[in-house]
């Protein structure tokens, strides 16, 4: 699976919203680093967190269990599974948001946008 990915922080340099439709395509032609923009492929049976950091990346995690939200993604585009999720509330996976540490995709390409745990509501959940 081909992930697109994209860094929450950069959304309120720029002015966008994860709501935005055309989201990934302002981040395609805003000359992002690599550190926030790009893209990585993830193996069978790898999870998104784990493709990630083999393709080098930093991305938040703590528990890697699915019990403290901090390497949560918002999925925009795709399918991501969740196989243990103790911590999200049903509005939040309703907004496509899901665990990058267990999460597995179920599509072909992936758009998600990571680094969420700054967000507020996300951040709570860590109390
Ligand atoms: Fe804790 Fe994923 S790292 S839920």
């Amino acid at each position: 699976t081909e992930v697109t990915y994209l860094n929450y922080a950069v959304l309120a340099d720029h002015g966008w919203s994860l709501d935005d439709d055309d989201l990934f395509e302002k981040a395609a032609a805003a000359d992002l680093d690599e550190v926030d923009y790009g893209q990585f492929t993830v193996e069978d049976e790898q999870s998104l967190l784990d493709a990630a950091e083999a393709s080098g990346h930093a991305w938040p995690f703590a528990c890697r269990g699915g019990a403290c939200a901090n390497c949560a993604v918002a999925v925009t585009d795709g399918e991501l599974s969740q196989l243990v999720d103790h911590i999200l509330p049903d509005e939040l996976t309703d907004e496509g948001i899901r665990l990058s540490c267990n999460g597995k995709p179920e599509s072909d390409s992936l758009e998600v946008v990571y680094n969420l745990e700054q967000r507020d509501d996300l951040a709570d959940l860590k109390l």
